[in-house]
């Protein structure tokens, strides 16, 4: 792997313990503004001391982060609709490499859509971003995004986008947890991260759902609305280092919680 790249991977996935726990904070992009996020920075601020990686937009990056910041930016740079638009699935590059190079990215995000009439488009874009990452020696997380009227959250989907984006050059990948996800891990050249999706009914339950996605291969976690729709989200995201970075069971990580809220 070239030299950038591994340097920048490194600054994400934690070589102490191999793991990362980014928070993902780039729901607005299509969602706009979504609970606990209308105000980004008021949300972001409190949870950076806690973030291995931050996944935003250039937009909420400018506005809502301090550059003295330390923390590291997987920088979103696809969108293009919203979630009251006829065609969610077609999104295209919003973002250069060269503006990601600008505000310092440690990575580049970028969401595929497999199994949609925009599968072809998303792939190829997908494609292009990791030359284009290759000339800046910058990672490409690729994003497998799901749906009601995309793939199922199935073993058979995940593992399919996941596959295809590895195939195509993503340093990393994101998805959903699923049923046989150690499978997922498996037949995926290059780490996965989950997403954490909608709010869970409870806490321990995001706690579960992180530990379970560790122990079967994932590297780690790009949660977000587990952590800030939380009512105590220091106290979470402190829980799920505990889960992600320490291999603790979620009851103990519920200890961690009850301790921090
Ligand atoms: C994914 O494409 C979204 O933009 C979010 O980054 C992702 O869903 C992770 O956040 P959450 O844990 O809230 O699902």
């Amino acid at each position: 792997m070239d030299w950038g790249i591994k340097n920048r991977l490194s600054q994400i996935i934690k070589p102490e313990t191999g793991h990362t726990v980014m928070l993902a904070v780039d729901h607005g992009y299509f969602l706009g503004p979504t609970t606990k996020l209308e105000n980004a920075r008021q949300t972001i601020d409190p949870l950076l001391p806690y973030a291995d990686a931050l996944m935003l937009t250039r937009g909420i990056l400018r506005t809502s982060v301090d550059p003295e910041a330390s923390v590291p930016v997987v920088l979103r740079v696809s969108g293009g609709t919203s979630i009251i638009g006829r065609d969610l699935a077609n999104e295209e590059i919003t973002t250069s490499m060269e503006e990601a190079v600008r505000l310092n990215a440690a990575a580049v995000a970028l969401s595929i859509f497999v199994g949609t009439d925009y599968e072809h488009q998303t792939l190829t874009n997908l494609a292009s971003l990791v030359d284009k990452g290759q000339e800046y020696g910058i990672p490409i997380l690729a994003v497998t995004a799901v749906g009601k009227e995309l793939g199922k959250r199935d073993f058979r989907f995940i593992s399919l986008s996941c596959r295809i984006a590895a195939e195509l050059g993503a340093s990393f990948v994101k998805t959903y947890y699923c049923d046989d996800f150690e499978k997922v891990v498996e037949s995926c050249p290059v780490p996965v991260v989950i997403a954490g999706g909608p709010k869970l009914e409870t806490e321990l339950d995001a706690m579960k759902l992180a530990h379970d996605a560790v122990q079967k291969g994932a590297t780690g976690v790009d949660m977000g609305r587990n952590i800030w729709q939380s009512p105590h989200p220091i106290a979470m995201i402190k829980a799920i280092r505990a889960v992600v970075h320490e291999s603790k069971p979620p009851e103990e990580a519920l200890e961690v919680f009850n301790q921090n809220k």
